[in-house]
């Protein structure tokens, strides 16, 4: 069996990160999200991998390399553009080959991993496997319908009038049959090769679609909040650590790793939290479920619930909290009035201000 990482598309949901990198390379504990689901593929003992990359592809490649530190095997399939999850069945046929494969949206995070799906499916050889869980939005999902029995009957994609509130989780299963419904469907309304009129082409053909309903943890990261949610949700079970200096001064408090290299000096932390190596926090304070990646130095601030990618520094900027901070971001308070906001901010910036 073989796994089919999408790493493409156009992230539009997450700019301006996206602007400058990959979104499935944005750190959930200080670790991209994209490793999380690698990590479940070889664990359901999946390690040929076919990643599906676009704009972003030198820096998927980068930072995944050939797949050796995973105990993987990773071949680069690049999608000229973001035609749709189908598309990228449709460009990667030659590699899958007549082997069945999982599709793993590499932006998706399951908590709990994917080894028991992948082995129904393994015992069972439907032609595909899809993953459902209730949520509270299923218009903004593909979305499925089950008959009494439990048994599909039809999917949509992103439903104005949803027709169940079971969503479709990114990974799904499938036999070679799917390469024939990747070919005759024709691209949706919004102008993408729709997976869920793949699976719908494949009921509509006799072919058996089978649904597992997980209770358990699931989030496509595509959106600032849940980015934020998946982060506190794994940094609750993370090991804490002590392993950069922490002066006299400093205040621990429950969960909190500080990373090799990493100083904190005269601040307060409250986990979880992780502090990368290399950065620095100075008379500050820390909040729950905030991660600060290596290089960054954060001075008289206050930073809660929160994201900070490499390299950034926030001096004297006052209270912090529910946001995600790019790379070699700085963001300082003014010292001097006018005590305006001054911005110089990326295309598709956001920015809520209180004053
Ligand atoms: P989405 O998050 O559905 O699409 P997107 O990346 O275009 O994001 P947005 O809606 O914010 O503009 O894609 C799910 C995953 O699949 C994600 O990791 C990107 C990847 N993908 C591809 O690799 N190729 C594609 O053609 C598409 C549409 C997505």
């Amino acid at each position: 069996m073989k796994a089919l990482v999408l790493a493409g598309g156009t992230g539009s949901r997450l700019r301006p990160i996206t602007h400058t990198s990959a979104k499935q390379l944005v750190p959930v504990a200080n670790k991209p999200v994209l490793f999380y689901g690698i990590e479940a593929l070889v664990a359901a003992g999946i390690t040929e991998l076919g990643i599906v990359t676009g704009d972003t592809a030198a820096e998927i490649e980068a930072t995944v390399g050939d797949g050796s530190r995973f105990g993987a095997r990773v071949t680069y399939l690049p999608q000229e553009r973001p035609a749709g999850l189908a598309h990228a069945v449709l460009i990667a046929r030659e590699w899958l080959g007549n082997d069945d494969f999982v599709m793993y949206l590499g932006d998706n995070f399951v908590v709990g991993g994917i080894t028991e799906l992948v082995d129904a499916f393994r015992a069972e050889r439907p032609d595909a496997g899809i993953m459902l869980t209730k949520v509270g939005d299923p218009s903004a999902f593909g979305v499925a319908e089950l008959d009494g029995s439990g048994r599909v009957v039809r999917l949509e994609e992103k439903p104005a009038e949803p027709r169940s509130d079971l969503a479709l989780v990114g990974v799904y299963l499938f036999s070679p049959a799917v390469h024939e419904a990747v070919r005759a469907i024709r691209p949706s309304g919004r102008g993408e090769l729709e997976i869920t009129d793949a699976i719908q082409w494949l009921l509509d053909h006799g072919h058996a679609v089978t649904p597992t309903v997980i209770d358990g943890y699931w989030k496509d990261t595509g959106n600032v909040t849940d980015m934020l949610e998946v982060n506190r949700s794994v940094l609750e079970g993370m090991e804490p650590a002590r392993l950069g200096d922490v002066d006299a001064d400093s205040e621990l408090i429950g969960r909190v790793r500080v990373e090799a290299g990493a100083r904190v000096e005269r601040s307060r932390i409250v986990g979880p939290v992780v502090i990368g190596s290399g950065s620095v926090v100075a008379d500050s304070y820390i909040g729950p479920s905030t991660s600060v990646d290596s290089s960054c130095v954060i001075i008289g601030s206050e930073l809660e619930f929160s994201i900070v990618l490499s390299g950034s520094r926030i001096e004297h900027a006052g209270r912090i909290e529910g946001s995600l901070i790019g790379r070699g971001v700085r963001v300082t308070g003014a010292q001097r009035a006018p005590r305006a906001h001054r911005l110089v901010l990326g295309d598709h910036s956001h920015v809520q201000i209180t004053s």
